[in-house]
């Protein structure tokens, strides 16, 4: 059977600096699997090379069969993969409604041309965007905040607004990096219900996540990177209660 997503053998050097080395893992449809691994171990390398931010120097990504290393960006959000980004990357003087508008795949037709010379079918095509995006935003609980700009969110919110333009590219499968990383415990409990919300509705999530707690109530399996390659793989119990495994992720610290 061919696995959903597969990475086989990936090595990824950044100069002397070895980040991936023989990186090998698969995931199945469905469900959430956390990539675990101390900082540094090569966690957000990886998504970078699965949605093609950085390209492997050896090893193949393969999606539902087919290989993507070697594609640009967009054709793989386009093939069903997109991302969230550690440090957010959102527009922080664009609405929130903007934001995600922004995230919405163009639609065939769309062009500065249309915009010129078909004034009212822009305006109908404006409307409809603008009620896809507003779908995502309530999706995620922020349809209240739509119009307001990204500055004023709270860090909470903009970590909702991250996960609403990652919903609004239609992908199935969604990386995340960290999105519950710097939250209290309420806008904690309130990213954890909706990711599990989200497998409900058929996506596949990839996340990853330092929160052991966070770990072990979302997470069908982990994945535990180490030095750039997966060293453990199973469910959430099993890897969190390894003393080798704790001993590389803290240090000796516990
Ligand atoms: N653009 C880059 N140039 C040089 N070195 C890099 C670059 N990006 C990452 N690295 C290095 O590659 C290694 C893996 O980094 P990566 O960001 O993938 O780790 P991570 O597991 O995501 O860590 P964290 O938990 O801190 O986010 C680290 O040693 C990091 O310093
Ligand atoms: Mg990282």
């Amino acid at each position: 059977m061919t696995a959903y997503l597969e990475v086989c053998g990936v090595t990824h050097n950044f100069g002397g600096l070895q980040a991936l080395n023989d990186c090998a893992f698969a995931i199945s449809q469905g469900g959430i699997t956390c990539l675990v691994g101390p900082n540094g171990a090569g966690k957000t390398t990886i998504f970078n090379v699965i949605t093609g931010f950085l390209r492997p120097d050896t090893g193949r990504v393969g999606f539902r069969g087919r290989t993507l290393s070697g594609l640009a960006p967009q054709a793989i959000v386009h093939a069903g993969i997109a991302r969230s980004f550690q440090n957010l990357r959102l527009f922080t003087d664009l609405t929130a409604c903007d934001n995600v508008m922004l995230a919405l795949p163009d639609r065939a037709g769309e062009t500065p041309f249309g915009a010129l010379f078909r004034p009212f079918a822009t305006a109908r095509s404006d409307r409809r965007r603008r009620a896809d995006a507003l779908e995502r935003l309530d999706h995620v609980g922020l349809a209240a905040r739509a119009d307001e700009r990204v500055r004023n969110l709270s860090y909470g919110e903009q970590k909702l607004l991250t996960i609403a333009r990652l919903l609004a590219t239609g992908a199935e499968l969604l990386l995340l990096d960290e999105p519950a990383s710097g939250l209290a415990a309420g806008a904690l409990d309130q990213v954890m219900v909706l990711l599990r919300r989200l497998r409900g509705e058929g996506k596949t999530l990839l996340v990853v996540e330092h929160n052991t707690r966070v770990v072990q109530q979302i997470a069908d399996e982990v994945l535990f990177l180490h030095q750039g390659h997966l060293l453990a793989q199973g469910p959430p119990a099993r890897i969190i209660a390894d003393p080798a495994l704790a001993e590389i992720y803290f240090g000796g610290a516990l």
